[in-house]
């Protein structure tokens, strides 16, 4: 089968004349018509859960900016929630969970009506492929098991994971029967989306960087190569792309196993290193530094120029290098856009 979608070809080993761009988090609010219908919604879960308005927030960066990508608008923590756990977003908290206990074992948590919660999801990936451009690929996307497994443990975003690392360490068994529950949800998940008309799925490891070396390799690295196999089974041929943010080094070990068919950079990682110590056919994607983008000007143009120096001879895919933040100036993505498309 062949494509002329950019993405579909980077993720297939092409290396192109100019890169594929689409950037993390690219609804949000740095966009005024973002903040509009986020308000029309009421809650943040309210608009992650109806298709209407999810269509509409995931089409808007496309139709400014005409990114080559469209990511499904929702969220990583959707999928603890259709386990059974208690999710709210309060305004300026961020996710809070009701943190599971382990007392309780995993009781509470259930696979029996994962599909029938995240029905409205698959809804939106199907409505919104109908509506995207011919030449836009549509993105599903998921949490990776071990940073979901955090916030189900801490109930919260955390800056030192230690109650999900108390776990790992002190609770083995159980951290892994989680994890293990996490890598079914998953695949049941992102397996629905694409069946929905996600032509490629991201896992988000955001927080893979706390762990150490060896749990990474056991709680990052493998579960996500364990989901990225089970999904090419059952959907011969769909490009997986892995984002374990901050594993430095780690990174080595990721590109040596293989599996996947995109590998994430976040900001910290020097692309002259990626480019010769991460070799193999997948492509690289990433790293601008989102306060890159919220500065603009010259610094923007000549970090945008390193990037596609750096990585123009291998299988590429613009991005930044974690999720774009609520100060952006929206003219300066337009700035972006411009400068990937028509060059320095
Ligand atoms: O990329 C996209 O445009 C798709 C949408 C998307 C959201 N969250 C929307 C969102 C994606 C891919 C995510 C993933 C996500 N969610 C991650 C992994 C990626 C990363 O950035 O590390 C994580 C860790 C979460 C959990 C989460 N959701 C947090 C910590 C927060 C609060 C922080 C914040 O930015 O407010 C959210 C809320 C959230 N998810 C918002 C958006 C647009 C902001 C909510 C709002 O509009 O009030």
């Amino acid at each position: 089968m062949t494509t002329t979608k950019l993405l579909l070809r980077s993720l297939r080993g092409e290396t192109l004349k100019r890169p594929p761009f689409w950037l993390m988090r690219q609804a949000g609010r740095y966009l005024p018509e973002y903040r509009a219908v986020r308000t029309k919604a009421g809650s943040f879960l309210d608009l992650c859960y109806n298709p209407a308005f999810a269509v509409e927030v995931t089409l808007q960066p496309i139709r400014r900016f005409g990114m080559d990508a469209a990511i499904l608008f929702s969220d990583i923590l959707v999928v603890p929630h259709a386990l059974g756990q208690a999710l709210r977003f309060e305004e300026g908290h961020g996710p809070l969970l009701d943190a599971l206990d382990p007392m309780a074992d995993l009781h509470g948590l259930s696979l029996a009506k994962l599909h029938q919660h995240l029905a409205p999801v698959y809804q939106t990936v199907s409505d919104l492929k109908a509506k995207l451009p011919a030449e836009t690929t549509l993105i599903g996307f998921a949490g990776a098991p071990w940073t979901v497994a955090s916030y189900m443990i801490e109930g919260k975003g955390s800056r030192d994971y230690a109650k999900a690392k108390n776990w790992i360490y002190t609770k083995p068994q159980l951290f892994q029967r989680l994890v293990d529950l996490l890598v079914v949800a998953t695949v049941e998940y992102l397996s629905a989306q694409i069946t929905a008309g996600a032509e490629v799925v991201q896992l988000f490891d955001s927080w893979a960087g706390a762990l150490d070396h060896v749990a990474m390799l056991q709680y990052s690295l493998e579960p996500m190569r364990v989901i990225t196999e089970q999904l090419r089974a059952r959907h011969p041929g769909i490009p997986v792309i892995v984002f374990p943010r901050a594993v430095g080094p780690g990174y080595l070990d990721f590109a040596q196993s293989g599996f996947m068919q995109g590998l994430g950079l976040d900001t910290g990682i020097s692309p002259a290193w990626a480019r010769s110590a991460l070799s193999g056919s997948f492509a690289l994607q990433g790293n601008l530094d989102p306060q890159i983008l919220v500065a603009g000007g010259d610094v923007l143009k000549r970090s945008v120029e390193s990037l596609l120096g750096n990585f123009g001879s291998r299988p590429y895919i613009f991005n930044l290098g974690h999720g774009i933040v609520p100060e952006t100036p929206p003219e300066h993505v337009a700035e972006l856009a411009e400068l990937i498309r028509h060059g320095l």
